[in-house]
């Protein structure tokens, strides 16, 4: 029998012969025309890179970004397939905007960010983005009408129901399985919308991915491939992506036998009512069960944690700003129809600018738009080359700090963007919240910006006019009434982390 510790050591070994290889078989990009962003201080540590990457791409946006030139920023973590990422000004993200995933993939970026190769991660099909803005653009009312049934009822079966009882709450706990709920009624039909396993298990498709991807990153490109394995968060991702193809399995053979797989008349493949049969109505003709299980998964991972953070950061943001809670509330009240049936998102005018404040100042993501380039590109706009297998993004959090866009930048302004629409009125329409325009990149921009994004918005905003119509709401921490100053939202690599230390405190109404 080998011991465990000559295993590692053939491990580790085995790991050194193979990086040999590689670092003679791999070739990064040419990328030396492109200046590289440090930490002035000298430390680029793995760790000042995971917890201080917004000031990274900040002090680049400035130096090279503002005068029309792109950047590069090292990727000191391991189990990544390229080295760096190139930072692109505002014009060159105008230039690529349009152009499709066969030559700025979006596809190729989110394996490699998400350490696919490794961690066995589902992919997603290329026809998935435009099957689902699709599916959302031509159901979104009666989309938004099931959203809205789907959180009273959660509400109240969560929620203390009696006058004055309070209750105590950590907001992503909450809010992931809120949002877990009612995305599953949309996506799946009850047989899985109701399995409680199923909705254990989805709600947790994001936290293993992000999970998997972290736990193979510890370790560099050579050594993942040969640990990931053994690592207990791969495991269980991969073991989840197998739970959803069985799951899915009768609903894909279902689809199959009633027809709606004909590839004569794809019409026919649109009529549905939930996710899957709008995801279905814009697949190929010869997608296969692994794909349209993966397909489901990714769109499950895409859309819980992120409305789960947005939603979090939103009710931090509302509840250290106590003269707006009082503004939005008024305006909920008069969206609310009397008998308490249903809300007019149009009459949420300062909640959707109340909320795109929110997300210009903590967005989920630091940067978005992550592309792979597919061929050697040159850009119109400035003759830069970009090497085939570059991975190049956009600098969302630095753009919506840049004071020559907006005012005092660093402040938070609940009423700003309703300011903005007032003065602006012709162009009023680029600035709610589930519009993607060059300054405001928090849902991307573009053919592959967030597809999810307009039942994202109503998701927000519903939730939030039930909360206001229906609970007197504070922050607590450490037990007691938190009345201090907005806090500033800490990021873990590219993503938001919503404090954890503050509740939310709801007392019935
Ligand atoms: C507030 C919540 C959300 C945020 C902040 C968000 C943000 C984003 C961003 C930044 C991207 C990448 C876009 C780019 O790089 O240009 C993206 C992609 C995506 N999002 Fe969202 N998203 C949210 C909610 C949702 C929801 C609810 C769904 C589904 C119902 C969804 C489905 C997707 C999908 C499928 C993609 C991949 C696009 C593709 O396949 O090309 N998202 N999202």
């Amino acid at each position: 029998m080998v011991s465990f510790a000559t295993f590692l050591v053939i491990l580790a070994l085995l790991g050194l012969a193979l990086q040999f290889v590689l670092n003679k078989w791999r070739k990064e990009p040419a990328l030396d025309h492109i200046p590289t962003q440090q930490f002035p201080d000298g430390d680029n540590s793995r760790a000042r890179y995971l917890t201080d990457l917004r000031y990274l791409l900040e002090l680049g946006y400035r130096r090279y970004n503002k005068v029309g030139k792109a950047f590069k920023i090292t990727i000191p973590i391991g189990g990544y397939a390229v080295k760096y990422r190139v930072i692109l000004p505002k014009d060159h993200l105008e230039e690529i905007k349009h152009l499709s995933n066969d030559v700025f993939s979006w596809q190729l970026a989110s394996r490699i960010i998400f350490a696919q190769d490794y961690t066995g991660a589902p992919d997603r099909g290329k026809w998935s983005g435009k099957a689902l803005r699709v599916g959302i653009h031509q159901n979104l009312g009666d989309i938004t009408t099931q959203l809205d049934q789907r959180i009273v009822e959660y509400f109240s079966s969560h929620l203390s129901q009696q006058k004055g009882s309070v209750d105590a709450l950590n907001m992503m706990s909450f809010f992931i399985p809120t949002i877990t709920y009612v995305t599953n009624a949309l996506l799946v039909d009850s047989r899985l919308s109701s399995d409680p396993e199923w909705l254990r298990q989805t709600a947790n498709f994001a936290v293993n991915r992000y999970g998997a991807a972290d736990d193979v990153r510890k370790w560099p490109p050579y050594l993942a491939n040969i640990v990931a394995p053994f690592i207990p968060s791969v495991r269980r991702l991969r073991a989840q992506r197998e739970y959803v193809m069985e799951k899915m399995k009768p609903i894909y053979e279902e689809l199959k036998a009633s027809g709606q797989l004909r590839v004569d008349d794809k019409k026919l493949r649109r009529k549905g009512t939930f996710g899957y049969e709008w995801l279905w109505g814009g697949t190929p003709d010869d997608v296969t069960l692994r794909d349209f299980s993966d397909t489901m998964m990714r769109t499950m991972i895409a859309a819980i944690h992120t409305t789960a953070k947005t939603i979090s950061v939103a009710l931090i943001d509302l509840l250290t700003n106590p003269e707006m809670v009082e503004a939005l509330k008024n305006e909920a009240q008069e969206a609310v129809s009397p008998d308490h049936a249903s809300v007019n998102l149009d009459k949420l005018i300062k909640l959707d600018c109340f909320l795109k404040e929110s997300q210009r100042l903590s967005p989920v993501f630091l940067f978005t738009m992550n592309r792979i380039v597919t061929q050697d590109y040159e850009f119109k706009c400035s003759g830069l080359r970009l090497p085939k297998g570059t991975m190049v993004t956009g600098p969302a959090a630095a753009i919506a700090t840049d004071p020559d866009v907006f005012r005092d930048p660093g402040t938070f302004d609940g009423h700003r963007y309703y300011r903005m629409r007032e003065e602006a009125k012709d162009s009023a329409s680029s600035l709610v919240l589930g519009m993607s325009t060059i300054d405001s990149l928090g849902f991307g921009l573009g053919n592959q910006a967030c597809p999810g994004r307009f039942l994202a918005v109503n998701n927000l905003k519903l939730m939030i006019a039930r909360l206001l119509t229906g609970w007197e709401l504070s922050l607590e921490s450490r037990g007691r009434e938190y009345k201090g100053p907005r806090p500033v939202m800490a990021y873990n690599d590219f993503s938001v982390v919503p404090p954890s230390e503050y509740n939310l405190r709801l007392r019935k109404l």
